[in-house]
């Protein structure tokens, strides 16, 4: 019997790591500048939580949710998204009684049951961010900065920003209502699925990818214009503030986003460098959210990006994905006795944080050369009894091909002065 991964999940090899790596870096480093702070809540949370603030008519909470009763029966769900879980540890913590301000990233799995395809996977990873407690419209142009600047440090520019309002509780009831009127008057030309949103999610009807329901609505009223004053002058300031950062963006009227927790801003980045599944991102703002999920009234923004997704756009631009990790020095022995000298020297190395390696399948000179070889190690040790005798032996510099002579018991110190 063999084994294998579950439908719509990957290993993420040893060769595919470094780029792993590569990208959480950076995700750290874009998030450290713009002063957030890392949280890692739990991969399971109490089903309710995700019912609550996704929505139970989403396709998220009733298609896709990894969701089964535990041992106490109770049920439970494999987190399908970071931004329900951040708000509940920020209430459970009482973290607004710290700070007025709350500025939260995180990097992690997610798992959804789709239907996998390319850029599409039932484990995924993102990194994402939210603010809590400012309804401030620049913290919302920040939730477009932070990945557009990731994005630029791995060297990625061919990505496209829309954004949307998709109101609030003030304007957003008499719209829905608008456009119910409206998708009944056209219910013969949409699809089943769309038919089937016009009583409950009829803002879902408007993002559909089918071409007939796109032409059917071609021309159906948008609830960006039908704002409330407040959202009017909200999505205003956005995009004034975009364009004093310089920041491109399309306004797109039919962007509402699967998750039903958003108020106001609504956002997406895309590549083009992508297939079908195209969004690298997704973000907005969700000023009702905590008070519904039992805390203060506090406004919130945030976002959240696929990693699989990303690297697949470093891949097909050819981006560098980070260095793979090498040993500094391989240490080859001749005889038992040398071998025994290079454990002990090995250690001594990397514990000083030189990375060193040595042979352990007991092979010949020549077939440890070769092997230090394939490493691509900076240099190699080689010690015999000879060396051992005399305390000296040479350290062949693997890059210029060059011998120096070097003293056994100031290895690190040469080695440094060589490699710095
Ligand atoms: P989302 O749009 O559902 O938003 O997901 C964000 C991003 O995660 C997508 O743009 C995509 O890159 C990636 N993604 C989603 N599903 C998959 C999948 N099955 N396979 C691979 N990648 C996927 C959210 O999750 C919200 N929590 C974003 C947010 C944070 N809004 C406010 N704060």
């Amino acid at each position: 019997m063999k084994f294998r991964t579950i439908k719509g999940t990957k290993d993420i090899l040893p060769s595919d790591a470094t780029a792993w790596q590569h990208v959480e870096r950076t995700v750290r480093q874009v998030m450290h500048a713009f002063n957030y702070r890392e949280i890692r809540t739990p991969l399971f949370e109490q089903t309710g939580l995700f019912a609550r603030s996704i929505g139970e008519l989403t396709d998220i909470v009733s298609k896709e949710m990894y969701t089964f009763p535990d041992r106490s029966g109770e049920s439970v769900t494999l987190r399908p998204e970071g931004t329900a879980a951040v708000l509940r540890a920020y209430i459970q913590n009482n973290l607004g009684e710290q700070s007025p301000l709350v500025k939260v990233y995180y990097i992690g799995p997610m798992f959804r049951q789709e239907r996998p395809q390319a850029g599409r996977l039932r484990q995924f990873h993102q990194f994402g961010a939210e603010a809590l407690g400012s309804p401030s419209p620049s913290l919302d142009v920040e939730m477009m900065q932070l990945p557009l600047e990731v994005y630029r440090a791995l060297g990625i520019d061919a990505c496209a920003l829309n954004i949307n309002s998709v109101g609030c509780e003030k304007c957003r009831p008499a719209y829905k209502q608008l456009l119910q009127t409206e998708l009944e008057r056209i219910r013969q030309q949409l699809s089943e699925d769309s038919r089937a949103r016009i009583a409950n999610n009829p803002l879902r009807v408007l993002d559909s990818k089918d071409p007939a329901d796109r032409e059917a609505t071609a021309h159906v009223p948008l609830i960006k214009d039908h704002l409330c004053d407040e959202c009017r002058d909200h999505f205003a300031a956005v995009r004034r503030l975009l364009t004093a950062a310089g920041i491109p963006f399309t306004i797109d009227g039919r962007l509402v986003r699967g998750l039903d927790y958003y108020t106001k801003t609504a956002f997406e980045i895309t590549s083009t460098a992508l297939g079908s599944q195209d969004a690298l991102m997704g973000g907005g703002r969700y000023d009702l959210l905590v008070e519904e999920l039992g805390g203060k009234p506090t406004p919130g923004v945030g976002f959240a990006a696929g990693i699989e997704r990303l690297l697949m756009v470093l891949q097909a631009l050819k981006r560098p994905a980070g260095e793979e990790p090498v040993p500094t020095v391989f240490i080859a022995a001749m005889d038992g006795t040398a071998r025994e000298w290079a454990f002990a020297a090995c250690h001594a190395l990397r514990r000083s944080g030189i990375p060193a390696e040595i042979d352990y399948l007991d092979r010949s000179l020549k077939a440890q050369l070769r092997e230090a070889n394939r490493q691509q190690v900076a240099f190699v040790l080689v010690v015999g009894e000879n060396e051992l005798t005399t305390g000296e032996a040479r350290l062949k510099d693997m890059r210029s091909g060059t011998d120096h002579p070097v003293r056994l018991d100031a290895l690190e110190q040469t080695i440094r002065s060589l490699h710095g």
